[in-house]
């Protein structure tokens, strides 16, 4: 598996996202992902599903300390108390005594931003998980928090496929050793799965458009990935991309739909985006 070094972390550049996935469908996806391969799970407080991930991580034939677990502080929660007590309940409801990647889901528009960097580095400093990080930051308030931090941040997850333009956010991750996750990186499935330019690479190479797109993500450096499927088939399809490259003018190609700057997750609670 191709890992990311991003400030003391070494993450998986592929791993399955779990958003949506529930009950046992979500312990046993969990479960055969880690047996095909996967080293990498992403889960939140908010997704309520980490008794299932747990139990899929405890199902599999793979050892804990093999995997790289990550998961989140819902946004409501990033005063200081609220943020131990949601850490705590997610290591709790996981069966872990740790996590490895802890992040702020999203930034809050009321609570202080210091407050919650504080507790983030508590949290790490308690030993609740490895390492820190945040989501759907855009660059001016990750370079806040940054400031923030007593130690580096490892990772910004966020939304990132081939339709969206995180060109600034990307240069500043990468100023600072960081890595970018992007999620949502296949667009769910939409329009860019159909899109000429990922269609013919797939053609060329014998892979999948899903396939070409998570080859275009890593190729990339500091870029992981965390495509979600609820189908057991394409756990394996998704990470079967490190026997190809894609070449510069098909990396250039894709990228240049980012003029569409497509977004999906965009909330009343959304920080304010980079500009593009
Ligand atoms: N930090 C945040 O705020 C945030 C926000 C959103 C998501 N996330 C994380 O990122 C993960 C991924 O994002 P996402 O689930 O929104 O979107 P995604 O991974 O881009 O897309 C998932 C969709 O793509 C389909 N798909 C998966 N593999 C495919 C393949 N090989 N070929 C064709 N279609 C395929 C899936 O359908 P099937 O199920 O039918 O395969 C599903 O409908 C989430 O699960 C979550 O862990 C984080």
């Amino acid at each position: 598996m191709h890992r990311i070094k991003a400030n003391g972390a070494n993450i998986p550049c592929i791993g399955l996202g779990t958003w949506t996935l529930s009950g046992g469908a979500c312990r046993d996806l969990v479960a055969n992902a880690l047996d095909v391969g996967y080293r990498h799970i992403d889960t939140a407080a908010s997704y309520g599903n980490e008794r299932e991930v747990g139990a899929g991580i405890r199902a599999s034939s793979v050892a804990r300390n093999e995997i790289f677990v990550t998961t989140k502080v819902w946004y409501t929660d990033l005063h200081a108390g609220d943020f131990r007590r949601s850490a705590e309940a997610s290591l709790e409801r996981l069966g872990l005594d740790h996590v490895d990647l802890l992040l702020i889901h999203w930034p809050s528009r009321t609570i202080a931003l210091a407050e919650t960097i504080d507790a983030l580095n508590a949290a790490r400093e308690n030993g609740l998980t490895r390492h820190i990080g945040v989501s759907n930051f855009p660059t001016s308030l990750l370079v806040e928090a940054i400031r923030l931090s007593r130690v580096p941040l490892a990772v910004n997850q966020v939304e990132y496929h081939p339709m969206l333009d995180q060109t600034k956010l990307l240069g500043a991750c990468r100023a600072e050793g960081m890595a970018m996750v992007s999620y949502c990186p296949l667009q769910r499935g939409r329009a860019l799965l159909d899109r000429q330019e990922v269609v013919a690479a797939a053609r060329r190479y014998g892979k999948t458009p899903a396939q070409v797109v998570l080859r275009w993500h890593v190729q990339q450096d500091g870029v992981g990935a965390i495509p979600r499927t609820s189908r057991r088939e394409r756990l394996a399809e998704n990470l079967d991309i490190f026997d190809f490259a894609l070449s510069d003018d098909e990396m250039n190609a894709i990228s240049a739909l980012r003029r569409a700057n497509d977004r999906i997750c965009d909330f009343h609670f959304a920080p304010e985006w980079d500009p593009v």
